[in-house]
């Protein structure tokens, strides 16, 4: 049996059909800055998103050949469908990123432009969440990526009173000007990530532009996911509450009525560890030890949940600092599980 079979096991339903794809699901990773590297989209694949997201990446960076940029575009062996999200804050400079993210051979399924990040840095380049503020250039950005055969997937926020345009105009220019879905996120540029997500007007916006609006916005169980996909959504972008809670991907495809593999819908202790070891190996490669530690812990804090012992683990990986040393832990953690007998789902 193979280490990491996948998480449906039949597939009962036809593909799912969202902005010019065929997916598993309609549940896909979020792009997140500083997350979304290779091994952590391959990690999510294989606990059931059914797409990814790259970090958001630098046009000007591509273009000034910045290694570590350039580097953002890798994909690894094993990967699901991914979408690379570029950000700028003209047409050109994105058509000139675009041209390198998307040369012939690459792996990406569909490329998204970001209009929704809320930080000055973003900002003062007139990209990100600026692009709300400038609808014509939000508009002229999806009609220059068009040209890349690539379904184009541009990301935004619900825009407040005093911008230029409605949400609902918004949506329907960038619509018009040749996108595939818009991704919206409830909540506005001054909200950043903090106050209730409005799930309200993404609900409003996929009843009006049906088969077209991605959901995004204070994600965290499968009941949050299901009001999306009611309300019409075509899909859900799952962001910090699959990182708080890794098998949410797995459990929302159980409560959704996908037959989902029990090492999933259940899964033992063992085959955690065995999820993180792999986890970590994979950033220590990519990154290095330091950042493979860092990496890993963050992905702990979300995995074993409710599992008695649990809290000695994280209390002996907080004290490491290195992927080695972190390994031994978790490859000796079954000592810290002291009711594993419990979990009986696993057969790695
Ligand atoms: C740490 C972090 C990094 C993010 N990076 C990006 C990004 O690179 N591109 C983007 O479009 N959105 C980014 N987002 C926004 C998320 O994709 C998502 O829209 C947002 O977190 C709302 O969903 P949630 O409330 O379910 O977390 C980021 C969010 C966080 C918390």
């Amino acid at each position: 049996m193979t280490r990491f079979p996948p998480v449906l096991t039949s597939p009962s339903r036809p593909g799912w059909e969202t902005g010019g794809l065929v997916l598993d699901s309609p549940l896909m990773l979020a792009p997140l800055a500083g997350v979304t590297i290779p091994p952590v989209r391959l990690f999510y694949s294989r606990l059931g998103a059914s797409a990814t997201h790259t970090e958001m990446i630098s046009c000007a960076g591509l273009i000034r050949t910045n290694r570590k940029t350039a580097g953002m575009l890798q994909v690894l062996p094993g990967e699901g469908p991914v979408i690379v999200q570029l950000f700028a804050g003209d047409p050109d400079t994105l058509s000139k990123g675009a041209e390198t993210a998307l040369a012939e051979g690459t792996l990406f399924r569909a490329v998204g432009i970001n209009m929704a990040c809320p930080m000055p840095k973003v900002l003062k380049k007139g990209a990100g969440a600026r692009l709300l503020e400038n609808p014509d250039t939000a508009f002229a950005m999806v009609k220059a990526l068009t040209r890349f055969g690539f379904p184009v997937w541009p990301k935004i926020r619900k825009c407040p009173p005093g911008y230029p345009l409605t949400t609902e105009e918004f949506c329907r220019g960038l619509l018009d000007a040749g996108a595939s879905l818009v991704c919206l996120h409830g909540r506005t540029p001054a909200q950043r990530y903090a106050g209730e997500a409005d799930r309200d007007i993404v609900a409003r916006m996929a009843k009006m532009f049906p088969g077209k609006i991605c959901a995004s916005g204070d994600v965290y169980s499968p009941r949050d996911i299901s009001f999306y996909l009611d309300a019409g959504c075509s899909s859900v972008l799952l962001a910090r509450g699959a990182v708080a809670d890794p098998f949410l991907f797995a459990r929302t495809l159980a409560f959704l009525g996908y037959d989902v593999h029990n090492i999933y819908g259940n899964p033992s202790p063992d085959f955690q560890i065995l999820l993180l070891l792999d986890f970590g190996d994979g950033v220590s490669a990519l990154c290095g030890q330091r950042m493979a530690a860092l990496f890993a812990k963050r992905i702990l804090a979300g995995l074993f949940r409710g599992m008695a012992g649990v809290g000695g683990l994280r209390r002996a990986a907080a004290s490491v600092s290195s992927w080695t040393d972190l390994r031994g832990i978790i490859e000796q953690s079954g000592e810290y599980f002291e009711r594993r007998e419990k979990y009986s789902g696993c057969t790695v």
